[in-house]
C-alpha cells in the first residue's frame, strides 16, 4: 500500500485552453481515515469539458475551484481501509474526491458501486454522468419520438457517442457532426449513426446538414455551441427542440460567438432549452437500469478513451479542447 498521496491543485487560472501549466503537483502522506471515513485508492479519474468553467473566475452554476485546492473531479476507487460500517476492505466506490491517487474521504460522501451491473470501465462511462446526460438529455429534455430525425454535435465524443445510439434504439434518424474523417467513420461504423458529418471539412455547414436531413431536424442535442448552433438552427422542422448540453467552442474561446438564427424559432414553432444532469438526480436509478438492460442486450456500449497514470489527467483536459479524444477520457490512476 503507497504511504503517498499524489495530488494536483489549481496553480493559476487559464485564459484559454487549460494545460498542465495550470495545475500543481503535490504529494503528502497518506491521512488514515477517522470513524467515518474511508481510506481509498483511485483506479479511475473521469475528465470532463465543465473542468476548464469550474477553474474559471465566475462558473456559474456550480462553485468555482480556489488556487491551491485539489483539482475537483469524479471517479471510481478501491476502498484500502474502512473505518465506516457501510463499506469493506475491496469494495469499490464512486467519488468526488479530485485529481488525488489516495484520498482519505468522509463515507458518506461515496457511493457504493454495484459491480453486478457493470464493470469498472462502464460505470465511468455509459452508467455514469455520461450515460445519464445522454439519456434524459436526449429524451426528457429532447422528449424525442420514433421516427424523427435527430442531429448531434460532438457526436463522437463521450455524451454524443451514447446520444446516438439511443437516438437508433428509439427507431429516429440520427446524424452527428465531428471533426475529422475518422471520427466520421466511427460514427457511422460502431455507434449506430446513419451519417456523420466532418464538419472541420465543411465550409457552409447548415448546407450540408440540409443534404443530411432532407426534411429537416426535429430534435439537435448540441455539445457545441457557437456556429454550429447557428447552422443546426436553420435546418429545425415546425415543433423542433433544441437540447443544450454543452457549449464546448465557447467555454474557452477569448470572444463569444453570438447567435444568429434565433429568430428562426419563431417560424418554426421551436424550443431551445439547457439541462444539468444532476436535475434529474432523483431518477438516477431510473436512468442506469434502462442503459443497463440496453447495454446488457448489446445495444448500447461506450468507448472509453483511456490515458495512463495521474500526471496525464491536466494534459487530458486540454486533449477535449483540441478534439484530441474520442469517446469517454478517463485517467487511470492504480489498479
Ligand atoms: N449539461 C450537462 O449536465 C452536461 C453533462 C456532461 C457534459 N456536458 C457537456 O457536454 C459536452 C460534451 O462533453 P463530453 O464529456 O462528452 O466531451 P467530449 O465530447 O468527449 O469531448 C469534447 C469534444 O468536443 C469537440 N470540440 C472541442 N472543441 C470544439 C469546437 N471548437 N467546435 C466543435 N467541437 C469541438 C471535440 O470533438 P471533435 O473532434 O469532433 O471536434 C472533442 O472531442 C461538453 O460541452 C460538456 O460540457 C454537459
Amino acid at each position: 500500500m503507497s504511504n503517498a498521496n499524489h495530488r494536483f491543485v489549481l496553480a493559476a487560472r487559464p485564459a484559454g485552453l487549460a494545460g498542465p501549466e495550470h495545475f500543481a503537483a503535490q504529494t503528502r502522506p497518506v491521512r488514515a481515515p477517522e470513524a467515518g471515513e474511508l481510506l481509498l485508492e483511485t483506479l479511475y479519474l473521469s475528465v470532463d469539458p465543465a473542468m476548464r468553467v469550474w477553474i474559471s473566475e465566475n462558473p456559474g452554476y456550480v462553485p468555482r475551484i480556489e488556487l491551491g485546492d485539489t483539482m475537483r473531479g469524479s471517479g471510481i476507487s478501491r476502498v484500502l481501509i474502512s473505518r465506516d460500517s457501510r463499506f469493506d476492505t475491496g469494495d469499490l466506490v464512486q467519488t468526488r474526491a479530485g485529481w488525488q491517487s489516495h484520498p482519505t474521504v468522509r463515507a458518506d460522501d461515496v457511493e457504493a458501486f454495484d459491480r453486478a451491473v457493470g464493470t469498472p470501465e462502464d460505470w465511468m462511462g455509459l452508467l455514469g454522468m455520461t450515460g445519464l446526460t445522454a439519456y434524459f438529455g436526449l429524451r426528457d429534455v429532447g422528449g424525442v419520438r420514433p421516427g424523427e430525425t435527430v442531429l448531434v454535435s460532438g457526436a463522437a465524443g463521450a455524451v454524443g457517442q451514447v446520444v446516438g445510439q439511443i437516438a437508433n434504439i428509439e427507431q429516429c434518424r440520427v446524424i452527428g457532426l465531428a471533426g475529422g474523417p475518422e471520427k466520421c467513420a466511427s460514427l457511422t461504423r460502431d455507434h449506430g449513426f446513419h451519417a456523420a458529418i466532418d464538419y472541420k471539412a465543411e465550409p457552409d455547414l447548415a448546407a450540408a446538414i440540409a443534404r443530411a436531413c432532407p426534411g429537416g431536424v426535429d430534435v439537435f442535442y448540441d455539445n457545441v455551441g457557437g456556429p454550429t448552433l447557428d447552422a443546426a438552427i436553420a435546418n429545425l422542422r415546425i415543433g423542433g427542440r433544441v437540447v443544450i448540453c454543452g457549449r464546448i467552442s465557447q467555454t474557452a474561446a477569448s470572444e463569444l460567438y453570438g447567435v444568429k438564427n434565433l429568430g428562426l424559432l419563431i417560424g418554426r414553432r421551436a424550443r431551445i432549452q439547457g439541462f444539468v444532469v444532476t436535475d434529474f438526480a432523483a431518477r438516477f436509478a431510473e436512468g442506469r437500469t434502462w442503459l443497463a438492460g440496453q447495454h446488457a442486450a448489446g445495444r448500447l456500449h461506450q468507448r472509453l478513451h483511456v490515458l495512463d497514470g495521474l500526471d496525464q489527467a491536466p494534459v487530458g483536459l486540454g486533449m477535449l479542447f483540441r478534439g484530441e479524444n474520442t469517446g469517454k477520457l478517463v485517467v487511470k490512476v492504480n489498479g
